[in-house]
């Protein structure tokens, strides 16, 4: 059984991190995106979310090929918005059936996490959530030490 790396990432740092696993392990990577895509607006984008943030909104997402058959842990990357998980990460965990498998969440962020791994918990009730990393960024620079992203990524 493999590992696959899935993620959403709006303004970059979750691919980057995702990227960094992907060239570290080899892990297969998928990328999820919106069918309607956000604005480019970086402001109205978090205006807007802040008044949704309490709706628990999904999206509509492009389907994904790939057979979780094939895999029995998910590497779950998300942006921190509004102290939770991305509505295309909501709808990821919504539409996929992930029951029985491993999700290893990181979730990339300014400082303020919230409830972000609760929540992915409470939307994939029948996997192991386990082995959370919280990554910090200030705007595009990497906060968190790399070293310590490095051992979480070799105990994965
Ligand atoms: C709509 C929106 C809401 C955000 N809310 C939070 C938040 O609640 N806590 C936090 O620490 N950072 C928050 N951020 C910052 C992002 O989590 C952070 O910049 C993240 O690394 C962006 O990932 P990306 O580059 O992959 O999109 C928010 C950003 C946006 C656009």
């Amino acid at each position: 059984m493999k590992k696959v790396i899935v993620y959403y990432s709006y303004e970059g740092n979750t691919k980057r991190i995702a990227e960094f696993i992907h060239n570290k392990t080899g892990y297969d990577v998928v990328l999820i995106k919106p069918v309607v895509p956000y604005t480019s607006d970086y402001q109205k984008l978090v205006d807007e979310e802040e008044e949704k943030m309490h709706q628990e909104e999904v999206v509509e997402i492009e389907p994904i090929h790939i057979d979780f058959d094939n895999y029995d842990t998910v590497i779950l990357g998300t942006p921190v918005w509004w102290y939770t998980m991305t509505p295309p990460i909501r709808a990821f965990l919504k539409k996929y059936d992930l029951n029985g498998k491993a999700i290893i969440p990181f979730a990339t962020n300014g400082g303020w996490l919230g409830t972000t791994f609760d929540d992915i918990k409470k939307y994939a009730p029948n996997s192991e959530v386990k082995d959370p990393i919280s990554i910090q960024f200030d705007k595009n620079t990497l906060v968190t030490d790399q070293e310590e992203i490095e051992r979480w990524i070799n105990s994965l």
